[in-house]
């Protein structure tokens, strides 16, 4: 096969929704079905890439050839990022990941009880990983972060991509249809530090990991 500018490029990509307990039986998550990061994933191991997928569940199956790091919760995915991203050319942070979990996990279900109506959960702040991994960044390695959001979309992603010291950021306006968890298709804005941003049509999301890898091999070849 021809070399690209990805072949050997040692690429992390997360996908799925992670998953914060509330007792043995009950958890927190979020909509994502993991297409998109599969998609991205798929496209890097076609390009030549060494590709690890940190994956909450889905039900997906694994692109042939790429290696599956299995997680649950957002500290699990914390770790496994950090740990694998030191030997890592790209990171590419397609997962949604929980930004509360529950203080405290019961050990045993959680009883109704005739005298409570109501209850209340109580969540703290998880670690944002791609803020850890901006400590970590050396020259050359290249993080890619996704902004999922329902208003304002570009200032958003905007203040993502420098608060997170992002290479490239994909915007999803995850409030229209088609676009975002879940589906098929996705429609996405690229930003760049330095570059006008990108705005791709409403398509399927292998067509849409193929327009952000795209991106990314582009500034591969301009790095490197
Ligand atoms: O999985 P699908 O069903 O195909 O859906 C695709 C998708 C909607 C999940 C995907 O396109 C997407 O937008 N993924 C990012 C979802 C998300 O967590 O967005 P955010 O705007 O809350 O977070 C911004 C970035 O920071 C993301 O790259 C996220 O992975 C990262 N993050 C978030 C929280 C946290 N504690 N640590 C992080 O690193």
């Amino acid at each position: 096969r021809q070399a690209t500018p990805l072949t050997g490029k040692k690429v992390i990509v997360t996908a799925g929704g992670t998953r914060e307990r509330i007792d043995p039986v009950r958890f927190i998550t979020n909509d994502s079905s993991g297409k998109m990061g599969y998609a991205i994933a798929e496209e890097m191991k076609r390009r030549g890439a060494d590709v690890t997928l940190i994956s909450a569940p889905t039900k997906l199956e694994v692109p042939a050839g790429v290696n599956l790091v299995p997680v649950l919760t957002t500290e699990d995915l914390a770790d496994a990022v950090t740990k694998a991203f030191k030997q890592a050319d790209i990171l590419v942070m397609a997962a949604a990941v929980a930004d509360f979990k529950p203080v405290n996990s019961a050990d045993q279900k959680i009883k109704k009880t005739a005298d409570n109506d109501q209850m209340t959960i109580k969540l703290t702040k998880t670690a944002d990983i791609l803020k850890q991994v901006a400590k970590l960044k050396q020259p050359g390695q290249i993080t890619v972060g996704f902004a999922a959001e329902t208003q304002n979309l570009l200032d958003n992603a905007q203040q993502k991509l420098v608060n997170k010291q992002l290479d490239l950021l994909i915007a999803n306006d995850v409030s229209k249809p088609g676009v975002g968890f879940n589906g098929d298709t996705n429609q996405v804005t690229i930003l760049q530090p330095d570059q006008a941003p990108i705005k791709t049509q409403l398509a399927d999301k292998h067509v849409i990991a193929k327009q952000v890898v795209d991106q990314i091999s582009q500034r591969v070849q301009k790095e490197g």
